[in-house]
């Protein structure tokens, strides 16, 4: 019988690239310019690996660690590692896998979540259904994408939006069944997948881009159908959470977006009156970091002290897939 219980956020971590690609950096080398990507994204500039080997797995490592060292644990403390990631070296073996064995967590159970930007979220989410149905004590859940290492740099409608970023929690078994992920959803469009996608062979390549250059494993969006879904997305996913716990904007201490695009998160901030000092915007910073972008939020705002115990916060995203997801977390 399983026996009733909470999770506890025990630690939360993250880790970005060294190297800094400012606006004016791709206007070097592109037909664009800093006015334009700010004025169109919120971005000023991004982390990248520029090159660096094996990215996904390297800043996985760093954030899980920095996660497990808050949360006063060992790898070997670990049951599970899931791994969010459209961007790792390898589709087999996983890159959790790897860094299960890295942080010391071998013979815990590891496996990838592909669901891209809303990669974090459904790994967050899927910890805590895996720990409350009694099948593992403490979960590493993170959330990677290097996508700078997929993007065509020649192509400027899609590279000036994405940098290199890792987050990381580690979750556990506790008695308080009030804490933990008090309501979630994990949602998903495969009829749209076109809209955004990263093609390894050409005869996936739908009719519509055919006649685009295509560069084969390298992240290919139609950027206007992406704003679209997105921009109303965003707004009922973050009104569906607070329909569905009766929590009202005053009892959460934030409401963590996926970076996408600073007009997307402006929108939902106007449309649903939410106050700025509850919703982080650090787009400016990092650019999109696909599954990256909700936990290095979340680490951000955790070792800032503004996701206080006691209080409920919640987490959005949306991506590839098409996918979205939400998750109420009561700290
Ligand atoms: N610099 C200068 N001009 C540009 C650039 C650029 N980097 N990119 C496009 N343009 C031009 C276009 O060619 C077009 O010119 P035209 O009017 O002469 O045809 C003009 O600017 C407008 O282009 P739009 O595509 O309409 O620009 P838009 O306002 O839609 O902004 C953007 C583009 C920023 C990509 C926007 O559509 C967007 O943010 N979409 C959402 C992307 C997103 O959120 N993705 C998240 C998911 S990622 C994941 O899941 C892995």
């Amino acid at each position: 019988m399983i026996q009733p219980c909470g999770v506890r956020l025990a630690g939360t971590g993250s880790a970005v690239p060294d190297t800094t690609l400012t606006n004016n950096d791709l206007a070097r080398i592109l037909d664009t310019s800093d006015d334009w990507i700010a004025q169109r994204t919120g971005i000023r500039e991004r982390r990248v690996s520029a090159g660096a080997p094996d990215p996904v797995f390297n800043l996985s490592c760093l954030a899980g660690q920095r996660a497990l060292d808050m949360a006063g644990v060992k790898g070997s403390d670990i049951d599970l590692v899931i791994l969010g990631t459209v961007s790792g070296e390898m589709l087999c073996p996983s890159t959790a896998c790897r860094v299960a064995a890295a942080l010391g967590a071998t013979p815990a159970g590891a496996f990838d979540i592909a669901a891209a930007c809303s990669g974090f979220v459904y790994s967050v989410n899927v910890a805590d259904s895996i720990i409350r149905a009694g099948r593992a004590k403490r979960v590493l859940a993170i959330g990677c994408d290097a996508i700078s290492s997929v993007v065509d740099y020649t192509d400027r409608t899609v590279s000036i939006l994405f940098g290199d970023a890792a987050g990381a929690v580690v979750l556990e078994r506790c008695d308080d069944p009030a804490k933990g992920c008090r309501y979630q959803t994990m949602s998903a469009d495969g009829a749209n997948w076109q809209h955004l996608y990263m093609p390894y062979r050409p005869d996936i390549v739908p009719e519509c881009d055919r006649a685009n250059p295509i560069r084969l494993g390298n992240l290919r969006m139609n950027g206007r159908e992406v704003y679209k879904f997105a921009v109303n997305r965003f707004r009922e996913v973050i009104e569906d959470a607070f329909q569905k716990t009766g929590l009202s904007v005053d009892d959460v201490s934030q409401v963590i977006c996926h970076q996408s695009n600073a007009r997307i998160i402006e929108s939902a901030i106007e449309k649903l009156n939410l106050p700025r000092e509850k919703v982080l915007v650090n787009i400016d910073r990092y650019g999109n970091t696909s599954a990256g972008s909700v936990g290095l939020c979340l680490d951000e705002l955790n070792r800032a002290g503004k996701t206080p115990d006691g209080q409920p916060f919640i987490m959005v995203a949306f991506g590839g897939g098409l996918t979205w997801a939400s998750c109420v977390w009561d700290k």
